[in-house]
């Protein structure tokens, strides 16, 4: 990652709403080698994790994998499974929110989804085997403007506060 780690956890938020405009090549290509190299947990479990990303030319390829209207227009997922086993989920955890942080340094947006996703389509996405599971995916993508306005005025809300006399 270019920037220091604190930085860009400190400029992540959960981005629900996305621009509807596919993932730069260039950009897919650096998320995908990054998800190659991202593969063992500090606890040592295995998991493996692909993008699934709409192209120029298939812009509507994951409009019916299954959000339940909670991510509007996003041109990516990264998808992961894990095998069952003792701390499986701690390591997943771990190497999903590398991956979360890696995606916001190279300027995209993301929002976990452990529950409000349909995992039969997801399965498919990156073959699923009997012994694995997916506990949780990321939605991926360029951040809406108005939604990026909207969190920064937050965020200036939030750390400059009206002054009362
Ligand atoms: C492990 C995990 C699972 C999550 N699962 C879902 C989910 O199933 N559906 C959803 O809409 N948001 C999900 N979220 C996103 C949270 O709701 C989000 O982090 C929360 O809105 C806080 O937003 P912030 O990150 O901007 O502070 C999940 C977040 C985490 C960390």
């Amino acid at each position: 990652m270019n920037k220091p780690l604190a930085k860009i956890i400190k400029q992540r938020f959960s981005c629900r709403v996305y621009l509807d405009k596919p993932i730069a090549e260039n950009h897919q290509r650096m998320l995908m080698d990054y998800l190659e190299s991202n593969r063992t947990g500090p606890l040592g479990t295995q998991a493996r994790f692909t993008l699934v990303a709409a192209t120029e030319y298939d812009r509507n390829s994951l409009k019916g994998l299954g959000t339940y209207g909670f991510i509007k227009n996003a041109t990516g997922f990264i998808v992961g499974a894990v095998e069952q086993g003792s701390k499986n989920l701690e390591d997943y955890g771990y190497l999903l929110e590398r991956a979360v942080l890696f995606a916001t340094d190279i300027g995209l947006g993301t929002c976990w989804l452990g529950g409000s996703f349909t995992k039969s389509n997801f399965a498919k996405k990156i073959s699923v085997t009997s012994t694995e599971i997916i506990p949780a995916v990321t939605a991926v993508g360029y951040i809406a403007i108005e939604y990026l306005e909207m969190h920064s005025k937050k965020k200036i809300s939030v750390s400059m506060p009206t002054c009362s006399k």
